[in-house]
């Protein structure tokens, strides 16, 4: 249950021991609201639950507990807090009731017997520790450090236990994929947990990594945010390079795309106002740009704004009567953002091809 509580937190949030491009930090505030949040669904989720068979034997009669559903369930809010000596958190609830049903059945040599049970807890506490963890493929783990469960008197312990990893990576579409694994294991304070994300953006098919790392940076906390999270440029240019490099910064642009009010066409005759030489070489065509980038484009973070450095180009095409593409010129572009928040374009090349 408490494992829902934490992919809730991963997933609203989020290798390789190197800096964080992402970091999320979940405070106390933002915790007790994932706990009241999580109690519903937890509550929703155990109804529908079917759970695993129980098997053991008692006195050379071996017995199978299969089926077993809960009929009701009273699942109280349970408590959670940041427990740094885990490295995790420290989670309990009191007074959970729930009746369960099932089928039983027993063999002892050729004889086997079975039916149905009823069975109704009453009271039951629970106390877990769980430690929060990355394995070494930067996926999140959880792992139960101390369990004690409490039913009326009945009193059980148990240490250690399984351990759960989930994988972090989501497909943004279907040129894209986000890096989600832990860079770190999760540091985890009094008032606060701290995940540490690798927030790369990463192009399935290539899966080349930028040729530039992430930089180092500190999300300051602020106890009275639920969550805070800090994205760093490294995952903006992750994305523009990962579209880059798979050549989807590119566009073509036709006549038919220019708005019909703007009295200049794609076409040789109108820009032939221009560039004297396509109207004579080749009259009256139309005529398709592409727009491309030349380099990846760069995001620059600073106190107040992003800078973009985006060197692109266009190259002209006139499409001859057979549709064949004949390209006739190219523009080099660089556009650039200023602390105004000015964005202007100066041209630096202009070849006429020929
Ligand atoms: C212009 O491009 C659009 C989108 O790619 C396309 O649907 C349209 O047919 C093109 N028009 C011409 C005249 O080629
Ligand atoms: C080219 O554009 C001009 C307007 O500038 C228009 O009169 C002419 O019909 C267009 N030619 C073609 C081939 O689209
Ligand atoms: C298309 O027309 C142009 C100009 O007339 C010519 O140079 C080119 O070879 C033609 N291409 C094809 C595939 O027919």
């Amino acid at each position: 249950m408490l494992y829902i509580v934490l992919w809730s937190l991963a997933l609203v949030s989020c290798i390789c021991g190197e800096n964080p491009a992402i970091q999320l930090a979940l405070t106390d505030k933002g915790l007790q609201t994932v706990r009241h949040f999580a109690a519903g669904v937890i509550q929703d989720k155990l109804d529908q639950m079917e759970l695993t068979d129980v098997r053991g034997h008692v006195m050379g009669i071996h017995y199978t507990l299969s089926g077993m559903h809960i009929t009701k369930l009273d699942f109280p809010e349970p408590e959670v807090h940041f427990s740094p000596p885990v490295s995790g958190l420290d989670l309990s609830v009191s007074g959970l009731s729930m009746a369960l049903t099932g089928d039983w059945s027993t063999h002892l040599g050729a004889i086997h017997d079975g039916g149905t049970f009823d069975m109704a807890i009453f009271d039951l506490s629970l106390r877990s520790f769980l430690g929060l963890d990355r394995d070494s493929s930067g996926h999140p783990s959880v792992s139960s450090v101390y369990c004690e469960v409490d039913i009326q008197t009945v009193n059980m312990q148990f240490y250690g236990g399984a351990r759960y990893t989930h994988v972090l990576s989501v497909e943004v579409n279907p040129v894209m994929s986000l890096d989600l694994s832990l860079s770190a294991p999760p540091a985890v304070d009094p008032g606060s947990i701290n995940f540490g994300l690798r927030g790369e953006f990463y192009s399935p098919e290539s899966h080349r990594d930028p040729p530039f790392v992430a930089p180092p940076f500190s999300l300051p906390v602020q106890s009275t945010y639920m969550l805070s999270v800090g994205v760093s440029e490294y995952t903006a240019n992750s994305a523009s390079f990962a579209y880059y490099i798979s050549g989807h910064l590119q566009a073509l642009i036709n006549d038919s795309m220019i708005p019909s009010y703007c009295p200049i066409r794609l076409n040789t005759s109108s820009m032939g106002r221009f560039i004297p030489q396509l109207s004579q070489m080749y009259p009256d065509l139309l005529m398709v740009l592409q727009v491309y980038a030349r380099q990846t484009p760069l995001f620059t973070f600073q106190p107040g704004f992003v800078k973009l450095d985006l060197l692109s180009a266009i190259k002209a095409f006139v499409v001859q009567a057979n549709s064949t593409l004949t390209p006739v010129f190219k523009l080099h572009l660089v556009r650039r953002t200023s602390r105004s928040g000015l964005v202007w374009f100066s041209m630096q090349r202009f070849n006429i091809l020929k």
